[in-house]
């Protein structure tokens, strides 16, 4: 291609792939898929390598992150970045409204009008936007200084490089929350207890430490996404009120929660906050609470600010979900890659409507940071994540009875020798035939992630294997209805359905086979991305290690990781018996006789009952498609909170409207 025509197709290529991060990431309404997406993004990538001197900063080819800094500049802040008043109770809400009224001069019978926010637990950013290009974008810091994190914010896919309006403001400063959603950040977690390293204990630090990383190449694989809620110094536009700066930002194309509304008085506050904690539990990303803020502009200019937070604005905290109860027990337990986890089983308790009697210690070295012992007494909080998590000891209580639990010399489940492996904070049994490594990696295959064998749970895995009826994952293929028959109370329906299940998780896709095995260092998404790119297991059994590096976001040790599993003599040979058995893994994920298939859905709005990956990935489960806009073809649009133009089209067209519940209710129907 000559030079000028690809200057030109560069310029569409960036607009383009822009435009797509802020539908995919901004509104949650992507039109094309991610195959798609790819492709614009390759072609964009390979122009800037022909032609160096057509790059450019603002390129979303530069979201992939670059070389790792020395450490961050601070920079200061135009206009310092207040802190919140907080309130706990109804009574210093209605306190705050009546403040607010009084510094007014209003009467008694007078409403606010207030903007009520989720309070995103994340981390307070600002963005500088000049002449309408992203130029700056720092931390929170004390509130006067903060650090320079461009590099690492342009990583994130929702912050919109340049700001959709013509013509843009001279400067524009705006400041919002960066969070990790609550499905990344479990994988995320997960990937790290596989590899040794230590979890997040929240999202929060989850979202923090990957802002914070030298490294932006690091932090462009969080898929952290923003929320922005406040201006900072504005030149050259003016806003009325909180509402219609928020509705303004929106259509310049920077994320907003559509879960803010405007209320009035402090009934409206209540009844906000109230919902907003009944569905705090269903959201897919952590608030702590509630921010209200006077909707007018010019009533919070005059209503100013004390030293450190404005009069016109309080934060609402949620109760943490802590409780206290007492460590009964610390139980070693071996996981399918050998590491052993101490795990504490605690005096049954109530965390905020969830009964917790167990919660995992992580790893040896956390467990002596925090000094657990059994027998302590605890405070054990339910932090974004499923699994709780002890937070500290309360060392005034103990006796002089506690014990600690040392690192196990030998495997409690097959006595074979334990080690700590140099660099990683796990403990590993190196037995090669341990018995709990073996259920374990059974569990982990036929779990609903993984080859999804329905009804084959914990409890009958470890019957066949007790029976030794299997010995390794590809036995599972060769089970017969009388080898069913053998457990105590099964009737015949039963075993049917498990052979059939089994049957079925034959036709299965290379990603899930490939997650399935348990190779360590792969997770589900590292699965995807070797399924895309090796399209068979043989050809990932044969894949070398260049080839394997080849592929972005596979590093070293996975890569060395891969190769040792398929090195290994038993390891192919339970591939080979499990490809002879019928185990045909496909490439593509459609489903064939779901009771979705050729039913397309569209989703809409803000969906609090599931994320909207998860949803796509419910209905192409049951074989049908999820597109992202409405058109005659829609047969469904499942339509959240604050539904738009979707909504409207579908209403015109005739599509059926579903809300959320209704949804759920169809899949399972
Ligand atoms: S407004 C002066 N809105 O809470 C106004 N803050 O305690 C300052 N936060 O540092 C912030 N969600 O990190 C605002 N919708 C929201 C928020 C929010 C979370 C955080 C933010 C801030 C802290 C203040």
């Amino acid at each position: 291609m000559e030079k000028q025509a690809a200057a030109q197709r560069i310029q569409e290529l960036r607009a383009e792939i822009e435009r797509h991060n802020r539908l995919y990431y901004g509104e949650d309404r992507p039109e094309i898929t991610d195959a798609e997406y790819d492709l614009l993004f390759r072609e964009l990538l390979t122009l800037e390598e022909q032609y160096p001197d057509l790059a450019s900063p603002d390129s979303p080819s530069r979201r992939v992150g670059s070389a790792p800094l020395e450490k961050f500049t601070q920079l200061e802040h135009r206009l310092p970045m207040l802190s919140l008043e907080n309130a706990f109770t109804e009574g210093e809400i209605a306190d705050f409204d009546e403040r607010v009224r009084r510094f007014l001069g209003m009467s008694a019978a007078g409403e606010i009008e207030y903007v009520c926010e989720p309070k995103m637990d994340g981390l307070a950013v600002e963005l500088v936007y000049e002449d309408g290009t992203f130029a700056v974008g720092t931390t929170r810091g004390d509130g006067f200084m903060g650090e320079d994190i461009t590099r690492n914010l342009k990583t994130v896919r929702s912050i919109p490089l340049r700001l959709a309006v013509t013509p843009p403001p001279r400067l524009f400063e705006v400041r919002g929350e960066v969070y990790l959603p609550l499905v990344p950040f479990q994988r995320l977690n997960s990937e790290r207890e596989e590899a040794g390293e230590p979890p997040f204990a929240n999202p929060r630090n989850a979202a923090a430490g990957s802002l914070r990383q030298l490294d932006s190449r690091i932090t462009a694989r969080r898929p952290l996404t923003i929320f922005c809620y406040a201006p900072g110094m504005v030149e050259g536009t003016e806003f009325t009120a909180q509402s219609h700066f928020l509705a303004t930002i929106k259509a310049w194309g920077l994320p907003v929660n559509p879960l803010i509304r405007k209320v009035a008085g402090i009934a409206g506050i209540l009844d906000y906050y109230r919902e907003m904690q009944a569905r705090r539990e269903s959201l897919p990303y952590e608030i702590d609470g509630v921010v209200v803020k006077v909707d007018s502009f010019s009533l919070q200019r005059e209503l100013g600010e004390k030293s450190r937070s404005p009069r016109w604005a309080v934060a609402i905290k949620f109760p943490p979900r802590q409780a206290v109860t007492v460590v009964e027990d610390i139980i070693p337990q071996v996981g399918r890659t050998g590491v052993v986890t101490p795990v504490a089983h605690l005096r049954p308790v109530e965390v905020s409507g969830v009964m917790v009697a167990r919660a995992t210690l992580h790893n040896w070295e956390e467990m002596e940071k925090k000094d657990i012992r059994i027998g302590d007494t605890v405070v054990v909080e339910r932090a974004g994540d499923v699994i709780p998590a002890v937070v500290r000891v309360m060392a005034e209580k103990r006796t002089g009875s506690e014990r600690i639990l040392p690192i196990p010399a030998s495997c409690p489940e097959c006595g074979s020798e334990v080690v700590k492996i140099p660099d990683e904070v796990a403990v590993r049994c190196l037995g090669l035939s341990c018995p709990a490594q073996i259920r374990e990696s059974i569990i982990h295959f036929a779990s609903r992630r993984a080859m999804d064998i329905e009804g084959l749970g914990d409890k009958f895995i470890e019957q066949l294997l007790r029976l030794k009826l299997v010995r390794n994952v590809a036995d599972l293929y060769t089970l017969t209805q009388n080898d069913f028959m053998q457990f105590e109370r099964m009737g015949d329906k039963l075993a049917e359905n498990l052979l059939n299940a089994i049957a079925a998780s034959k036709e299965r896709e290379l990603a899930r086979f490939i997650f399935a095995l348990g190779i360590r260092h792969v997770g589900e998404h590292t699965a995807k991305l070797l399924a895309k790119a090796f399209g068979s297991i043989q050809n990932l059994a044969k894949a070398s290690e260049e080839e394997l590096l080849a592929i972005r976001e596979v590093g070293p040790q996975v890569a060395q990781s891969i190769r040792t599993f398929f090195h290994n003599r038993d390891n192919m040979d339970v591939v080979e018996q499990l490809l002879a058995t019928g185990v045909t893994p496909s490439v593509t994920e459609k489903k064939v006789g779901g009771r979705f298939t050729g039913k397309t859905f569209v989703f809409t709005g803000a969906l609090t009952r599931f994320t909207r990956d998860a949803a796509k990935e419910m209905v192409e489960n049951e074989g049908g498609h999820a597109a992202g806009s409405v058109s005659k073809k829609t047969d469904y649009l499942v339509a959240g909170e604050e539904a738009g133009s979707k909504l409207e089209k579908a209403r015109q067209l005739g599509v059926k409207v579903l809300s959320e519940e209704e949804f759920l209710a169809l899949l399972e129907s």
